[in-house]
């Protein structure tokens, strides 16, 4: 049986572990990354796309911006559409802060390039299937390359695999207590070759479901469309994409979402989920692993980004004068986030769709709501400081 060596362990190449490997890096402490998908995969993976502030800086300083820096789009504001009108939300003038559309895919596609650019120990198409006792002082990732089993082992194991990754899954019985929410729509998310209708993302509200207009660059827009959380694809054909974009952003006269070819297409059932705590021994979970948003805020990357860089911390602290208190605070450190983007989650997941069992009530709720958020400057403060995203802890 193969076996390495490494100081952490690192399963899953998405933004949280390939950046934990990165940060880890530039402190000086060795890892190994385990991923289950090829490079190609991990490279093509189309996700979300908006940056905070604070995910830009991370990304910059730590030398991984640099692309970013030339391509990526900064935006100052967003727009909010109902009852057939759009008002605008001026981030950078309410918070000194703006957002970065940048595709999860590159985000991914840089980091790769900086791990091997400093020698770092990617593996790809490997899977993980499990640990022997993270409680140990040496835990050991088992996982499966070409058919055979191999271990790595490590001091620390970084559970950086997604919501369907077995790190969260191998947790013993009894440790660990889930929050969830489970809602019932999903979002149908396209990717087209047609220039954004908008140059800013326009959020809507509209009796027939939430919409949102978004891009990945000048050339290319990215649009979502609530939809049933199981809603069947071939039903929807894509004239009707963009009829329904079109019906449910109408705004004032002249303004359209145009067509072109749809290159993606998927659905995503939306979920709000927190596991606690989110570290058992020498393991530690971060990103999806750990907790999922509902996308309508736009935070489950940066959230991901912003665990790691607690974690990178307290690791850093640990290997270079042996303290544990960051580590032994990780949980509790990254939760206190973790909750208040929940809460921002759920809230603009609320004011935006239409739920089900919808009544004139909830529809009218939710205007008043847009209508407060849009006419009062506090109001419109607090969701532009939760959108543009809160300093790093
Ligand atoms: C994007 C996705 C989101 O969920 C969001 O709120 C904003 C932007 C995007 O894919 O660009």
């Amino acid at each position: 049986m193969s076996l390495t060596r490494t100081q952490v362990g690192i399963v899953g190449a998405g933004p949280a572990g390939l950046m934990l490997s990165h940060l880890l890096h530039l402190e000086g402490i060795e890892s190994v990354v385990i991923e289950s998908q090829s490079r190609t995969y991990c490279e093509q993976r189309v996700r979300a796309g908006l940056l905070e502030q604070a995910s830009v800086d991370l990304l910059v300083q730590s030398g991984a911006g640099e692309r970013l820096r030339r391509e990526a789009l900064v935006h100052e504001g967003i727009e909010l559409c109902f009852n057939h009108r759009r008002h605008r939300i001026d981030l950078f003038e309410l918070t000194g802060r703006k957002v970065t559309i940048y595709g999860q895919q590159e985000v991914v596609k840089d980091l790769i390039q900086a791990r091997l650019n400093a020698g770092g120990q990617l593996l790809f198409e490997s899977e993980a299937i499990g640990f022997d006792d993270p409680l140990s002082a040496e835990p050991v990732i088992r996982y499966r390359k070409d058919g055979d089993v191999r271990e790595v082992r490590c001091d620390f194991i970084a559970g950086c695999d997604g919501f369907h990754g077995v790190c969260r899954a191998s947790m013993p019985a009894g440790v660990l207590t889930r929050y969830e929410r489970v809602y019932p729509f999903g979002w149908l998310g396209i990717l087209a070759e047609v220039p954004p209708a908008s140059k800013e993302l326009v959020y809507a509200n509209h009796e027939r479901g939430f919409a949102l207009l978004t891009m990945r660059s000048l050339i290319l827009s990215r649009l979502y469309l609530q939809c049933a959380p199981d809603e069947n694809l071939d039903e929807w054909a894509d004239a009707r994409i963009w009829e329904e974009l079109n019906t449910r952003c109408a705004a004032e006269a002249g303004f359209a979402v145009r067509d072109g070819p749809i290159i993606q297409k998927s659905v995503t059932a939306l979920r709000s989920f927190v596991t606690e705590p989110m570290q058992f021994g020498k393991l530690f979970l971060a990103g999806d692993a750990a907790h999922i948003v509902p996308p309508t805020g736009a935070k489950g990357m940066n959230l991901a980004l912003a665990d790691v860089y607690v974690l990178a911390r307290a690791l850093a602290q640990f290997y270079r004068n042996g303290q544990d208190e960051l580590l032994n605070c990780y949980s509790e450190t990254c939760l206190r986030r973790v909750w208040r983007v929940q809460q921002f989650s759920w809230w603009m997941t609320y004011m935006l769709h239409r739920f089900g069992d919808d009544t004139a009530f909830e529809h009218r709720r939710q205007i008043a709501e847009l209508e407060y958020v849009t006419r009062s400057r506090a109001a419109a403060q607090s969701l532009a400081e939760n959108y543009a995203g809160l300093p790093l802890p």
